[in-house]
Formats: structure tokens, C-alpha cells, sequence
């Protein structure tokens, strides 16, 4: 809820525009969970690689969701260091690594921003590479590549790892082809942006991958790379769960589906996945004897609550609050079942008229009646209830 920035040598106000704006210069953003034994390191290798002030002027800003001491080091380390240095805490880690990103590019007042991790597996010295690398090819974005020559992923530990991430990063570049061409390495979570490239509200990260959502998001016009050599964990540990391999699945889910188009698409592909268990019900229960008829009834909601899941979690995410859930899975039902209603007669028809098997007639009417339920869907459940009553409602 309340956000608390203090601020160490220079502060940082939001709302001022920091007088010392000059061409170049940079804020270094550094989210940070749990990560005091990396602090004074960090700040020491930081201050060692960033140039004179009067060269490239340089603030750190360290966005904070930490459980420990985190920002008190932070604050005792600061205390020598030769560049401002600040820390946002949150009390809420909201949007994860991919939030507190967003947080800080929300404060950030600076030609640059650099985002890197706390644990020295990004190497600071290659922070003003990144800015001189974009300012000479006029680049709004410049990645730190594990995956261009002269760049490793040297401390991805364990084969396991390497996969995932290979693995991911073909997934990602395979749906967005476009917004990503020209990265090598849009898992980095090393890179630098110009801040006028950066469309802040227009941001909803979700976890972990704060480049992929800046490159297909923000669109930056212009990509340049910088090969990298993924270091070693300093201390600690990664706080990378397989939850968060959920959360990027569903993250790629909602910046794919970000166009009508493609959330009809998504709709149809939940839809169509609703057969399975759906038609997996319907013969459990014809098999126990039960008519056709009513098996159907129950068996669609099967089909209904597999469909509500999966479309709450991977289409509609970003629209679940206007509405309380058991509304949505209220009027959700209620849709999925007038449907049926119309269908029963349907499925009546095909079987007692033209001679169809049960389940491909039923599996023919689900098919024809599913871009109705669509539209139906998006305005009754997900849209916001007025586009006027601002008051109560967020708009998206
Ligand atoms: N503020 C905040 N809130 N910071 C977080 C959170 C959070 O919820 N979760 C993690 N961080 C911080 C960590 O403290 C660290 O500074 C940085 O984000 C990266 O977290 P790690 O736990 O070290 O991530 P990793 O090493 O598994 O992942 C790294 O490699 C990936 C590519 O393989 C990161 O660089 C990722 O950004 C990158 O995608
Ligand atoms: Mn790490």
C-alpha cells in the first residue's frame, strides 16, 4: 500500500524534473529481494565502472520487496559511495521483479535507464558500455546478450536451467517474431533503455521478464546488443520458482492475446481444449447409464469450469477487476449454460434426425456456437460495467 522512498546524498522527487537532466544521463535500476550480502560489492564494482560525474552523470536507484536488512545496507553502503543512491521500498511486491522494474522507471528522470539484478551475474562494467553502445547507433534499446558472439551464459547453473531458459527463449522469439527481432537474449534482464522510448502506463509485467514486456509493449524502434558473460550468483540464492515459469507462461499468454483478434483466437483455442473434458465427462457418464440428455447437462460443466480457469488465468488476467470472481464464474456459467440450452436441441437434432453418434454431434453444435459466446463473454464478464462511473472503477 504505502510506498516509502527515502532518499541517500541527492534525492529523488518525482515530481520534480531532476535539474541535472543532461544529455546521457543515467538511472541505474536494481531490484532487489533479499539480497544484503551483494549490496556492498555491487556498489563497490558499480562505482569503479561508472565515469566522472561531469562525463555521464549516474544515479542508482534500487527498488526494494525485501524481507531482511536489505535497505539498511543499502543505506550504510551508500553513505561513501560517489553517485546518488536510493531505495524505494515496497510493501507490497506487486508484478514481482517485473513491478518494482516499473516502479523505479516510474521515478526515473533520466536520458538512460539501466536495469540490472543485484547479484553480480550482470557485470556492472559493461553499465556505461550499454549508454555509449545506444548513443552511438541512436538505439532506444541496448541488450546485454548471453546468446551473441562474445557472450556466454557461463553461470546458468545446471543443464536444467540452460533448457528452461533456451527453451523460453525460443517460445518467446517464436510468438513475437517482430517486436523481437534483432534480440538474441530477450530473457536478459540486463539492458538499457531510453527513458523517452519507455511507455510507462502502458506497462503490466508479470514476473520476471521486464525486456520482453518493454520490447513488445514499447515497441522501441531501434535494438542494438551488447554481448555479455552471465557470472556467478555472488551470495545468495536465485529466487527464480517454478511458479515463475507459470507466471511467464501466462505473461506471454496476455502480450499475445493484447488485440481482439487474437483474444477470439485465444477464446477459440480455450473453447476447443473445453472439449476434452467435456466429452471425457459425457462418456464417463453414458458409459454409468445415464441418458444422453441430462449427461450432457452435467458434462458441460466440466467443460464450463476447465474453460472459466483457463481463461481467467491466460486472456482475461488484466480485466478480472471490475467484476468479484463469483460474479464472473456466476455470469460466466450462466453464459457457458444458455448456451447449452441452445445446443441441447441442436445435439437432439443431429442425433434423432440426421442419425449422428453423440459425440461427434455434440462436438459439431460446441463448434457453432462459440464466437457468439465470445462476444457474449467479453462485454457481460470482462469489460468495465460504464465507461463514465471513473469513481469507483480503474479503467484499463
Ligand atoms: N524488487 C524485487 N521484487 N526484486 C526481485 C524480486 C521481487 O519480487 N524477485 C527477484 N528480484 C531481484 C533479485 O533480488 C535480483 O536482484 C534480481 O531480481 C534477479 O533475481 P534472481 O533470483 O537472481 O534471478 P535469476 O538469476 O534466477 O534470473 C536472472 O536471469 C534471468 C535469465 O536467465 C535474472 O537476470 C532475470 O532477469 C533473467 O531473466
Ligand atoms: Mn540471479
Amino acid at each position: 500500500m504505502s510506498e516509502d522512498l527515502w532518499s541517500l546524498h541527492a534525492p529523488i522527487d518525482p515530481d520534480l524534473s531532476l535539474p541535472q537532466a543532461a544529455t546521457g544521463s543515467v538511472t541505474v535500476i536494481i531490484p532487489t529481494f533479499n539480497e544484503a550480502g551483494n549490496i556492498i560489492e555491487l556498489l563497490r564494482r558499480l562505482g569503479d565502472a561508472l565515469p566522472d560525474p561531469e562525463q555521464l552523470p549516474c544515479t542508482v536507484l534500487f527498488v526494494d520487496d525485501s524481507t531482511d536488512d536489505t535497505p539498511a545496507v543499502i543505506e550504510k553502503a551508500a553513505a561513501d559511495h560517489p553517485f546518488p543512491v536510493s531505495v524505494l521500498h515496497r510493501e507490497t511486491a506487486e508484478g514481482g521483479l517485473g513491478g518494482a522494474v516499473v516502479a523505479g522507471l516510474a521515478r526515473a528522470d533520466t536520458d538512460w535507464i539501466v536495469v540490472m539484478d543485484a547479484d553480480l551475474q550482470h557485470p556492472p562494467h559493461l553499465v556505461p558500455e550499454l549508454v555509449g553502445e545506444g548513443e552511438r547507433t541512436g538505439a532506444d534499446l541496448v541488450v546485454a546478450s548471453r546468446y551473441t558472439s562474445g557472450g556466454s551464459r557461463a553461470g546458468l547453473a545446471g543443464g536444467y536451467r540452460i533448457a528452461v531458459s533456451r527453451g523460453a527463449t525460443w517460445l518467446a522469439k517464436g510468438l513475437f517474431p517482430r517486436a523481437l527481432r534483432g534480440i538474441s537474449d530477450p530473457m536478459s534482464g540486463f539492458f538499457a533503455m531510453r527513458r523517452s522510448a519507455v511507455t510507462a502506463g502502458a506497462l503490466a509485467p508479470l514476473g520476471y521478464k521486464i525486456l520482453l514486456e518493454l520490447a513488445v509493449r514499447c515497441r522501441p524502434a531501434k535494438v542494438a546488443e551488447v554481448p555479455f558473460v552471465f557470472q556467478d550468483r555472488y551470495c545468495g540464492e536465485s529466487k527464480s520458482t517454478a511458479r515463475e515459469g507459470m507466471r511467464f507462461l501466462a505473461h506471454l499468454a496476455s502480450l499475445r492475446s493484447a488485440t481482439p483478434l487474437a483474444r477470439l483466437a485465444g477464446f477459440g483455442l480455450i473453447g476447443l481444449s473445453g472439449f476434452v473434458p467435456n466429452l471425457a465427462a459425457l462418456w464417463l457418464l453414458t458409459r454409468g447409464g445415464m441418458h444422453y440428455l441430462p449427461a450432457e447437462i452435467v458434462a458441460n460443466q466440466a467443460g464450463v469450469l476447465w474453460n472459466f480457469l483457463l481463461i481467467e488465468t491466460l486472456l482475461f488476467r488484466d480485466r478480472r477487476r471490475h467484476r468479484h470472481w463469483a460474479d464472473r464464474i456466476g455470469r460466466f456459467g450462466l453464459l457457458a449454460n444458455a448456451d447449452l440450452l441452445l445446443r441441447i436441441p441442436l445435439i437432439a437434432l443431429f442425433v434423432a434426425r440426421f442419425g449422428m453418434e453423440v459425440l461427434p454431434a455434440t462436438a459439431l453444435a460446441l463448434a457453432t456456437t462459440f464466437v457468439l459466446r465470445f462476444a457474449a463473454t467479453e462485454s457481460l464478464v470482462y469489460l468495465p460495467r460504464t465507461s463514465r462511473r471513473a469513481g469507483r472503477h480503474t479503467r484499463s
